[in-house]
C-alpha cells in the first residue's frame, strides 16, 4: 500500500553566518527517508536540535527541503496539480506545541474555526454555529456554547491545544502531524490531551506523526518509532522492538536517560536484566 506521506532523500541546509570568507551552514536534516501509512501513528524522537522540527515542518510543506522529495500518496509535493495540493494541504493538518502561539489571539475561538468551515465549504452560515458547536464538543470542550465567544487568552494552556486540535480536524485530515503538542502543558492536563489524541485516531481512523521527548508517551502512543540523531534517522522500528531491543547506541543512551530520570522503571529493568 502506497504511504500518505513520505520523505526521500529529505536534506535541509541552514546558512549559519560566515566563518572568515567561508559560509558556515548546518545541515538540520540529512538524508531521511521515512514513510507514515493511513491510521498509523509514528513518533519521532531525539535529542534537542536533531532536527525533529525541521523534519516536521518540511512533511507539512511548510519549508521546502533543500535536496530530496516529499512524496503525498506517492506523488511529488512540488509536482501536484491544483487539485491535490489542495487535498495534501487538508489531509495532512499540524498540531504546534504552544497552542497559544498558533491561534489568533484577537480571533474569538468561533471565528477561528467558522474560518477553516467556511473556507473549505463545510459549512454554511446557517448551519456553521451548530457545526462548531460539535467540533468543540468532540474535543472535550463542553458545553460547546460556553467557549464561542472566548479568546484564546481565557482559555487554559490545556483548553488552547483542544482548540488548536479541533481546527486541524475540522477539515476531517488524515494525519495529523504534532510536534511537541503535549510539552507546554501541565503534567495533569498532558495526560487528558494525550487520552484526546488516542480518542481521535480511534474514531477518525486518524494517522499522527508524533514529535515527542517523552518515551512513555511514545510508548503509550506509537505504532512504530523513528530516532533522529543529528539529522539522521539512526534507528526506525515497532515501537516495542525499539524499546526492547534499540539496535543503536544513541537510542540505548535515550532508553537510559529515561532509566534514571524514573528510578521506578530503572529497578525494574535491572530485575528484569536479573541484576
Ligand atoms: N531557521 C533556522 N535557521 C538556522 N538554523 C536552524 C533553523 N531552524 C533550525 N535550525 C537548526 O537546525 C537544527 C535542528 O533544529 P530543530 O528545531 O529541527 O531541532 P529539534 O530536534 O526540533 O530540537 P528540539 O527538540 O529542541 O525542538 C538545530 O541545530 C537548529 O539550531
Ligand atoms: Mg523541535
Amino acid at each position: 500500500m502506497t504511504p500518505i506521506l513520505s520523505a526521500r532523500a529529505v536534506t535541509k541546509t541552514f546558512a549559519v553566518g560566515r566563518q572568515g570568507w567561508r559560509r558556515k551552514t548546518i545541515q538540520a536534516v540529512d538524508a531521511v527517508d521515512l514513510h507514515v501509512h493511513e491510521g498509523e501513528t509514528l513518533a519521532i524522537v531525539g535529542e534537542s536540535g536533531s532536527g525533529k522540527s525541521t523534519l516536521a515542518r518540511i512533511l507539512l510543506g511548510l519549508s521546502a527541503p533543500t535536496c530530496g522529495d516529499v512524496l503525498f500518496r506517492g506523488q511529488i509535493t512540488t509536482a501536484l496539480t491544483r487539485h491535490d495540493r489542495h487535498v495534501f494541504r487538508r489531509e495532512i493538518q499540524p498540531v504546534f506545541q504552544d497552542p497559544a502561539a498558533s491561534l489568533n489571539p484577537r480571533m474569538r475561538i468561533e471565528t477561528t474555526l467558522a474560518h477553516v468551515f467556511l473556507r473549505h465549504r463545510l459549512a454554511t452560515p446557517q448551519t456553521l454555529r451548530a457545526i462548531t458547536i460539535k467540533q468543540l464538543e468532540a474535543v472535550g470542550l463542553v458545553p460547546g456554547d460556553h467557549y464561542l465567544g472566548r479568546y484564546p487568552h481565557e482559555l487554559s494552556g490545556g483548553q488552547q491545544q483542544r482548540v488548536a486540535i479541533a481546527r486541524a480536524l475540522a477539515v476531517q485530515p488524515k494525519l495529523l502531524i504534532a510536534d511537541e503538542p503535549l510539552s507546554s502543558l501541565d503534567m495533569s492536563v498532558q495526560a487528558r490531551v494525550l487520552d484526546l489524541l488516542i480518542e481521535l485516531r480511534r474514531r477518525f481512523h486518524l494517522g499522527l506523526v508524533l514529535i515527542s521527548h517523552d518515551l512513555n508517551v511514545v510508548e503509550t502512543i506509537a505504532d512504530r518509532v523513528a530516532v533522529m540523531y543529528l539529522g539522521k534517522i539512526v534507528e526506525t522500528g515497532a515501537t516495542a522492538e525499539v524499546m526492547r531491543s534499540p539496535r543503536h547506541a544513541y537510542t540505548r543512551t535515550l532508553l537510559n536517560a529515561r532509566l534514571i530520570a524514573d528510578p521506578r522503571l530503572a529497578r525494574r529493568r535491572r530485575t528484569e536484566e536479573g541484576g
